[in-house]
């Protein structure tokens, strides 16, 4: 619990801390490695080299200065951390050693600037988000060892089958080595992977590739040139070898009114190659997309390679990162909507002034369903801007009574009359745009 005094500090000093976030973090990893080597396998050298991951750990500390003032968006924002943690089997007793190094590398880059006052409520901050983390973390491995196949720490694999999807990805199937049961994954989980690669423990993560089956996992991994863990796994394992795995993670969570997600076991084909075989989900919910577009942008791997392991086609993977890039993650939502004809006219209006396809305009407007905006065009063509009305679902109610012929102008309303008058303007510039 920290003071109103240390509130306080927190808070001006917060904008220096940020202010030299790479400095300190620059000299955290190292400093850490040093002391505690024991900790330094957990940590990817090659993102070490990159710098996003690791500023990602002191930024969310910086982050959580804001984030505690309303608990609950921050236990829900620290779930990546968590989930990340918890297939690394991240435990209570490393937390003091990341606050004391942290700590060190603070105090280091910002010198006096660091009071005794200002250290310990720094200190006081990061403890309140360790204790947080820790119980959220423990809350996550008690239930998944609670679970029916689930178990706790790491679980050794024996490798049952593996098969060559192309010419840089490799499936393997994983079976308990203990012959008991594996508790069922979540569409889009990721596993932590335990190597021991010459005498070395190596961590990594493989999204799990296919449906939950009780007995056996499958990972799909693409060969990275020069990867340490990739490359141990299509040279040096074979079946009838193990490995440890750690609690599936990346927990996907329904919306609320959201239907259960159906899944559809589908081994699909192109050409002659036979590609992973794969779930279809019959409804994405945010966080599989975000997850999706996160390994399009952070993985050096091809937009395909992630269709194939995560059994969406390309092109709705296209239209989720530009929708992503457009509106951000409420893009990624669901949403339900009815448009107006004004607002579909506007729509191919801009798509053809600005010589716009399809998936820009719905990346442009947020429009969800793709084959919306084809469809409005053809009725466009067919029946003019009057076409894009919204047509009432099912049957109409018979009227006994015949259509009332329209009103003459002069009694018609100055609303209604300017309402017609902007159709007809549109579809001229329309008909005009489009006469050879
Ligand atoms: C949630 C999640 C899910 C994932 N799912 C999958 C999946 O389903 N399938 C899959 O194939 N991958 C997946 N990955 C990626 C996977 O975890 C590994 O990162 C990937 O296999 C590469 O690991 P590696 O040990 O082979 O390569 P690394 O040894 O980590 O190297 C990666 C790249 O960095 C370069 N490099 C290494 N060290 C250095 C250095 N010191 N300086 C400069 N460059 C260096 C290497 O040459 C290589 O090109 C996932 C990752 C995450 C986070
Ligand atoms: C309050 C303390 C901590 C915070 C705020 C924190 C935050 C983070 C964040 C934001 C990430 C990146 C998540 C992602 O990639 O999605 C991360 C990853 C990670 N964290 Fe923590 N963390 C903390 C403590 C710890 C501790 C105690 C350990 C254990 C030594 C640890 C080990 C790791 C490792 C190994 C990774 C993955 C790094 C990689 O991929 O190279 N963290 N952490």
């Amino acid at each position: 619990m920290l003071t109103q005094a240390q509130e306080q500090i927190i808070e001006t000093t917060a904008p220096v801390v940020a202010e030299h976030l790479d400095a300190i973090t620059q000299r955290f990893y190292p400093l850490m490695f040093e002391r505690y080597p024991e900790v330094a396998s957990l940590f990817n050298q090659a993102h070490q080299q990159d710098g996003g991951q690791p500023r990602a750990l002191a930024g969310a500390i910086l982050a959580y200065v804001k984030l505690r003032q309303t608990p609950e968006t921050a236990r829900q924002t620290l779930e990546t951390v968590v989930n990340k943690h918890v297939s690394l089997d991240i435990q209570p007793d490393q937390y003091p050693i990341v606050g004391e190094c942290l700590m060190a590398a603070i105090g280091e880059v910002l010198g006096e600037a660091v009071t005794p006052d200002v250290a310990d409520a720094w200190t006081a901050l990061y403890n309140e988000l360790a204790g947080l983390l820790i119980e959220l973390e423990e809350q996550r491995y008690q239930a998944f060892a609670d679970r029916h196949g689930g178990w706790r720490g790491t679980r050794r694999f024996r490798i049952a089958d593996t098969r060559q999807e192309s010419r840089v990805i490799r499936s393997f199937i994983l079976e308990p080595e203990d012959g008991g049961a594996v508790a069922e994954h979540a569409p889009g989980q990721f596993i932590g992977v335990k190597l021991e690669i010459d005498g070395k423990p190596v961590y990594r993560h493989y999204s799990l590739s296919d449906v939950p089956n009780g007995r056996s996992y499958r990972v799909s991994i693409k060969r990275e040139p020069g990867g340490v863990a990739s490359g141990y796994f299509h040279d040096r394992l074979d079946v009838g070898d193990t490995v440890e795995l750690l609690p599936p993670a990346g927990e996907l969570t329904l919306a609320q009114g959201e239907e259960p997600l159906l899944l559809v076991n589908c081994t699909p084909k192109v050409g002659h190659h036979p590609t992973f075989g794969v779930f279809l989900m019959a409804k994405y919910d945010e966080s599989f997309k975000l997850r999706v577009i996160q390994q399009c942008l952070r993985e050096d791997i091809s937009q395909g390679e992630v269709a194939r392991q995560y059994g969406v086609d390309v092109s709705t993977i296209r239209q989720w990162l530009a929708t992503y890039r457009q509106h951000g993650v409420s893009g990624l939502r669901k949403k339900y909507s009815h448009h107006s004809a004004a607002f579909k006219r506007e729509v191919l209006e801009r798509m053809w002034r600005d010589g716009l396809s399809q998936r820009q305009a719905a990346a442009l407007f947020d429009i969800r369903e793709r084959s919306a905006i084809g469809r409005w065009e053809r009725q466009y063509h067919s029946g003019g801007l009057t076409a894009l009305e919204p047509q009432r679902k099912g049957r109409r109610p018979m009227s006994k009574k015949p259509p009332s012929p329209p009103l003459p102008d002069k009694e018609r309303s100055q609303e209604a009359l300017l309402k017609e008058l902007a159709y007809l303007r549109a579809e001229n510039a329309y008909l005009k745009s489009s006469m050879p």
